[in-house]
């Protein structure tokens, strides 16, 4: 199914870019129809106009609470008969005011395996924690700070010379190939919310599953 996909920055929009690009190579059926940056002047807003997307900035700091912020984020959704929010990179806490005009119908994007490490600067305490692998995750939105049901997970490893800016990068990379991939599994009516667990239906095939370890296992 085609949907009317809504997308919320705040900064760069390199996973916004992913999304538009994946809809018009025709990797999924939907398409942008707004994008809506918090943030004045950040690079997400060229992107969306250079593909003649509308691209508007509704600003937090203009809202004295959170939820009269959302309302009008609501507001401009609803104007625009959108289907699917998405949130790339979106450097807000949401409030029931969005969630409940959206149920279940919010996608977010963090750059962290969760449940580890929620909330912000997540590649540097991976990194100085001294994981071995890293990665990112898309889940639905809910009430929590990246709480949400997950719906699919990419690993990066750690390399023993990564800064945070390495490591950023090579987890943004894979943020790219699983928002989209996210996106055509719901746009394809294919995942079920069983309580915290989002089942895949039909299930995806034993090859499409994999096991990664950092060092590699010799044996
Ligand atoms: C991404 O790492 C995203 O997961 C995080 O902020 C970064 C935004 O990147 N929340 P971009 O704006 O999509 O380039």
């Amino acid at each position: 199914m085609s949907l009317r996909l809504g997308v919320l920055v705040s900064g760069s929009g390199s996973n916004l870019q992913s999304i538009i690009d994946s809809s018009e190579k025709g990797f999924i059926k939907s398409k942008v129809c707004v994008v809506i940056s918090n943030v004045p002047g950040v690079y997400a807003l060229e992107r969306a106009k250079k593909h003649n997307i509308p691209a508007i900035v509704i600003n937090h700091k203009d809202f004295s609470t959170r939820e009269d912020f959302d309302k009008a984020i609501v507001n401009k959704l609803k104007e625009f008969n959108i289907d699917l929010v998405i949130m790339a990179g979106f450097l807000r806490i949401i409030t029931n005011v969005l969630l409940d005009a959206y149920p279940m119908k919010i996608l977010n994007i963090h750059p962290a395996l969760l449940p580890s490490f929620p909330g912000l600067h997540v590649q540097k305490k991976a990194l100085d924690y001294g994981c071995k692998f890293a990665g990112c995750t898309v889940h639905f939105a809910d009430s929590g700070v990246d709480t949400g049901p997950i719906i699919i997970q990419g690993i990066v490893p750690v390399l023993d010379n990564d800064t945070e800016e390495t490591l950023s990068k090579r987890i943004l990379s894979v943020e790219h190939k699983i928002y989209p991939q996210a996106i055509k599994l719901y746009e394809e009516n294919r995942l079920k919310i069983i309580g915290r667990r989002v089942i895949i239906e039909p299930p995806l095939s034993p090859e499409e599953s994999v096991f990664l370890t950092n060092p590699l296992v010799e044996v």
